[in-house]
């Protein structure tokens, strides 16, 4: 019996120094001390040792294992150690590395010109009011005196969700949303996104944005229309621009005009820039059509107006001398870092 418990006392020592890893040494823990292990195992052949030597006996097998746990300690300890130090031996951080530099964002140039008309707009007074780019038929169309079978609707290609929904060709819409909700006077701002089934090229994009201007008020005019345009196209494009109104039709004004301004490469002297006729168009407008006001229930007696509808593409195209729309959608940061 004790030469069975020298045994096994060796050879775990020689197995727990053999280990090398911490599930060998987990292997060596359960073959010895285990419940099957070979040291309960002598335990349970004491039934068969002399009543008188059982004492001495079991002491020997307790010192067996106490020294067989304390060796299986300390190298458990020592493998965990030498574990921790490989971990950090392999995921050094340099802190001498220098850094990499944090990206800067860049507002896009449709977005610089839409805050930028915003501001100017503010500064006149009016609200920033938004609609929602899926409109029925009635706010993009009918409320806008036009009527289902006008060749106006076939001019703006639309997007139909279905017989009722559809993405809006224009922000007009927006006026209705505001008229009706039968605040006066209303001086409002709506930019946004809008929806047209386009080709893409150089000038067009199935989806651009415009801003939307609706002034109503009582004895608005023409007047005010002039004037206020006049101030925005010099705030925006310098003091010396010049306007000027070619009359035009649309559905929800009358009268009806779009404004051109002085090119502002040459003056109005005539360049590449301006195709050489010194003017630039920017902008559709007009006084608001009594059918649009009765419709949103603004009695034309009382009240009149005047809106405008401008293309931010267009703004921008022109404020930064891009000659190609399509550079505006492709998102190469390259392009975009400029602005
Ligand atoms: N909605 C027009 C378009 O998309 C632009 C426009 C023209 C808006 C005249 C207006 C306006 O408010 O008065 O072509």
């Amino acid at each position: 019996m004790k030469e069975r418990l020298e045994q096994i006392r060796q050879k775990a020592l020689q197995q727990i120094s053999e280990s090398e890893t911490l599930e060998k040494l987990n292997e060596v823990r359960v073959n010895i001390l285990g419940k099957k292990g070979e040291l309960t195992d002598v335990l349970k052949g004491m039934k068969d040792v002399a009543p008188e030597d059982r004492p001495k006996i079991g002491q020997l097998v307790n010192d067996a294992r106490a020294v067989i746990e304390s060796k299986l300690e300390e190298a458990t300890k020592k493998m965990e150690r030498m574990k921790r130090e490989m971990i950090m031996k392999s995921e050094v951080i340099d802190v001498t590395l220098p850094a990499q530099k944090a990206q800067m964002g860049h507002r896009h140039p449709i977005t610089i010109a839409m805050e930028e008309l915003e501001r100017i707009f503010n500064g006149m007074g009016y609200e920033v009011v938004e609609g929602p780019e899926i409109e029925t038929d009635y706010y993009n169309f009918e409320a806008l005196n036009i009527p289902a079978d006008h060749p106006a609707k076939d001019e703006q290609d639309t997007f139909y969700i279905n017989g009722e929904f559809l993405l809006r060709t224009q922000t007009s819409g927006v006026q209705v949303h505001e008229m009706e909700k039968g605040k006066l006077p209303i001086r409002m701002v709506a930019p946004g996104r809008v929806f047209r089934s386009d080709e893409v090229d150089a000038t067009h994009s199935p989806s651009f944005h415009q801003m939307e201007g609706l002034v109503i008020d009582k004895k608005i005019t023409f007047a005010d229309l002039k004037g206020t345009l006049q101030a925005f196209a010099a705030e925006l494009f310098g003091e010396d621009t010049r306007v000027r109104f070619r009359p035009h039709h649309f559905n929800f004004t009358e009268p009806s005009a779009e404004m051109d301004i002085s090119c502002f490469k040459c003056n109005g002297s005539g360049c590449r820039f301006c195709k050489g006729t010194g003017w630039i168009e920017i902008l559709g407008c007009g006084m608001v059509h009594p059918n649009v006001l009765t419709m949103s229930k603004i009695d034309p007696e009382e009240y009149t107006g005047f809106a405008f509808g401008i293309g931010l593409e267009r703004i921008a195209l022109l404020k930064y001398e891009i000659d190609d729309m399509r550079l505006l959608y492709e998102n190469d940061i390259r392009f975009l870092k400029q602005f």
